[in-house]
């Protein structure tokens, strides 16, 4: 404790000495704190009694602040960032003005401490400059693999760095999937990151989309086993004060969408049903909830011909979230919408529409009030509270419609002890993010996951022997790798024994600094990609290494390589491993690989295993022969 006080008086540099003698159980100084007596800060009265207490305190703008969930950067060296002064993003007005208290993290991060402090700091200023001191909750997108995508993802960089969930459901391990979680609430828990916007259980039945590698896969009782498993990583056993709370998304399942487009995009907006199998994608979602998920965020797309429900994007849609979800699913925690509903905004120099689906008419006022009629609590990645301020002044959202949502967002604030204890302990974060026995079992995870789809003549493993008299050719990583291990690398394949090239599974490259993101389009290679291939194939023996972030199109590859691995989010250390037999490829496919762009075109968005003809099946996956 006298450690902790200490770091936090570094840390704030605003603590005086004798300041530090009054400080109050949670080392905060307790002049500034509210009224420490006030009922809802009595850790002592119960949860629902605090949220009475809070409640019948706040004013109409306080409440409005709680039902927006953005993006808070941080400054220079973990500063409060400063922003364009006046500017509707900078963290003063979000968090002084707006009384914004949920925000996520963006961006790899790479000092532990100081996004540690960072946090201490807003957790303060929140305390220093606000009536109620409602403490902040950070939520963040997935921070332990390999994607990089400021709408879907981050880089792991000082978190341990795993497969992507896929890979957790190609080793089918319920057990590793549960650490997987442990270790991720312990290393976001340590930088003071709250909230998890996943798992994401959404059944990639329609093999073209562009999240799959995030999902964990096509078949929805595996993905069920897989996600209650990691939901109870995150959050414990019991949720509360030691948990990370998750964020389940995308209801009712965003894989079935037309032509395999994301609807974070104008032409991406409709999901469709033409196998009438909505029931399928809602199996993952039964599962979270008997699980005890707390949370949940509806996709972008609208439904197109599903009986019953309107052709408006979830968020939006009364029939999914308050009938299907909440009604008949029985789900009463937290809804909060994907991000950007209501607001056109600019993504990475791209502009991006309010992913207003089937609503594109409506003004922003009439979109806010849609979505709260529709059931939702919060409104992801906007910052416009005083919509919602007007809605209930001019009479269209009753205020106790609100209260409703705002009772659900604090009691996950006083469940998760924000209120007792919003600090964390930027001393510690450093040894506890990037822990060398997380790191350790990271990258074991991204080894095992690897899945061996083809072994001709069991040219793998290769074996130390073998390799080190051997010449490589190699593409899609350098020659460090292999010279660290004594092996010779050679610039052409005819002066190569082996050629080790590591791919990206196909895509078709989109404009755009937001789209390019996202790799969509076609799954087979272009003839000119397939000759160029051909061509080293022929030449050479040769194991390909393609990362599967979405099925993959590719007959001729396993024809014509020696060997085909499927990664699912790994290293060149951890390809080299496999390749070498230091470790070897535990995974079965998570989905079926088609054997066309025609089969795909001719299966339908909603149903899974539905491509004529597959190359491999799900569930198919080589072992190595002997011990190397
Ligand atoms: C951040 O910290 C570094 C190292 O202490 C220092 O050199 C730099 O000036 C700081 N930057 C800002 C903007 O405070
Ligand atoms: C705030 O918005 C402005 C204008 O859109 C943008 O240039 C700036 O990068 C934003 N700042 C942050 C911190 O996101
Ligand atoms: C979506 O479905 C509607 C209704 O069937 C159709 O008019 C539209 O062309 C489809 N595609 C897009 C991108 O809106
Ligand atoms: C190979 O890649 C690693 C990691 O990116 C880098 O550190 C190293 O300098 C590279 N080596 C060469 C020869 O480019």
């Amino acid at each position: 404790m006298a450690i902790y006080r200490q770091s936090l008086r570094a840390i704030l540099g605003l603590v005086t000495l004798s300041s530090l003698l009054t400080m109050g159980p949670l080392g905060v100084n307790a002049a500034s704190t509210p009224e420490p007596t006030l009922p809802y800060r009595d850790a002592s009265l119960s949860v629902d009694e605090r949220i009475d207490d809070l409640l019948q305190r706040m004013t109409l703008e306080e409440k409005a602040g709680q039902m927006f969930h953005s993006q808070l950067n941080m400054g220079p060296n973990g500063t409060l960032d400063q922003g364009i002064p006046g500017a509707r993003n900078s963290s003063e007005f979000m968090l002084g003005t707006q009384l914004l208290t949920h925000f996520n993290l963006v961006g790899e991060i790479l000092d532990a401490r100081q996004t540690a402090e960072f946090v201490n700091r807003v957790q303060q200023h929140i305390l220093d400059t606000t009536r109620l001191g409602i403490p902040l909750t950070l939520s963040t997108d997935p921070r332990h693999a390999f994607t990089e995508n400021i709408g879907t993802g981050f880089r792991a960089g000082r978190f341990s760095q795993w497969p992507e969930t896929l890979g957790l459901a190609a080793l089918r391990d319920a057990k590793l999937v549960r650490r997987f979680g442990e270790v991720a609430r312990a290393e976001y828990r340590a930088v003071g990151i709250r909230a998890a916007l996943h798992p994401q259980v959404d059944l990639s039945t329609e093999p073209r989309w562009a999240r799959i590698s995030g999902t964990f896969g096509e078949d929805a009782e595996l993905t069920a086993e897989m996600l209650s498993a990691y939901i109870l990583g995150l959050q414990g056993d019991r949720f509360g004060p030691d948990s990370v709370t998750t964020v389940t998304k995308h209801f009712p399942g965003g894989g079935p969408m037309e032509n395999g487009e994301d609807s974070h995009f104008v032409y991406g907006k409709n999901q469709t049903y033409p196998g009438n199998n909505l029931e399928y994608h809602l199996i993952p979602f039964k599962a979270a909830i008997a699980v005890g998920a707390r949370q949940m965020m509806p996709y972008y797309s609208r439904p197109i011909g599903l009986a019953g429900y309107d052709p408006v994007g979830f968020g939006f849609n009364k029939g999914i979230v308050t009938d299907l979800l909440r009604e008949e699913l029985g789900f009463d925690g937290i809804v909060v919408t994907d991000w950007g509903l209501i607001t056109d905004t600019t993504i990475l120099g791209q502009d991006m529409p309010a992913r207003a689906w089937g609503v594109e008419h409506l003004t922003e006022l009439q979109r806010a009030a849609m979505i709260i009629e529709a059931g939702c609590d919060q409104f992801g990645g906007e910052t416009r509270p005083e919509l919602i301020v007007q809605l209930v002044k001019e009479g269209t959202v009753a205020e106790s419609r609100l209260d409703v949502s705002i009772r659900r967002l604090l009691r996950e604030k006083f469940m998760l002890g924000l209120f007792d204890n919003p600090f964390v302990d930027a001393e510690a974060a450093d040894a506890i993010v990037g822990r060398q026995e997380f790191v350790d079992e990271g990258a074991a995870a991204q080894r095992r996951a690897y899945t061996l789809l083809t072994n001709r003549d069991d040219v793998l493993p290769l074996g130390n022997e073998a390799a080190q008299k051997a010449k490589f050719y190699i593409e899609g990583f350098n020659a460090t790798y292999l010279e660290r291990r004594g092996l010779a690398v050679v610039k052409t394949p005819q002066e190569a024994d082996y050629a080790l090239l590591r791919l990206e599974a196909p895509f078709e490259p989109r404009p755009g600094g937001f789209e390019s993101r996202y790799h969509a389009g076609s799954l087979e290679y272009s003839a000119a990609e397939r000759a160029r291939q051909a061509a080293i194939y022929a030449a050479v023996p040769t194991v390909v290494d393609m990362t599967m972030d979405r099925p993959a199109a590719v007959p001729e590859v396993a024809e014509q390589a020696a060997a085909l691995l499927a990664n699912f989010g790994s290293g060149p250390e951890a390809f080299l491993d496999v390749v070498l037999g230091v470790a070897g490829p535990e995974g079965k496919l998570p989905f079926d690989m088609p054997r066309s762009m025609e089969a795909v075109e001719n299966a339908m968005e909603d149903v899974p295993f539905d491509t004529k003809d597959p190359v491999f099946k799900f569930g198919h996956g080589l072992r190595y022969k002997a011990e190397a």
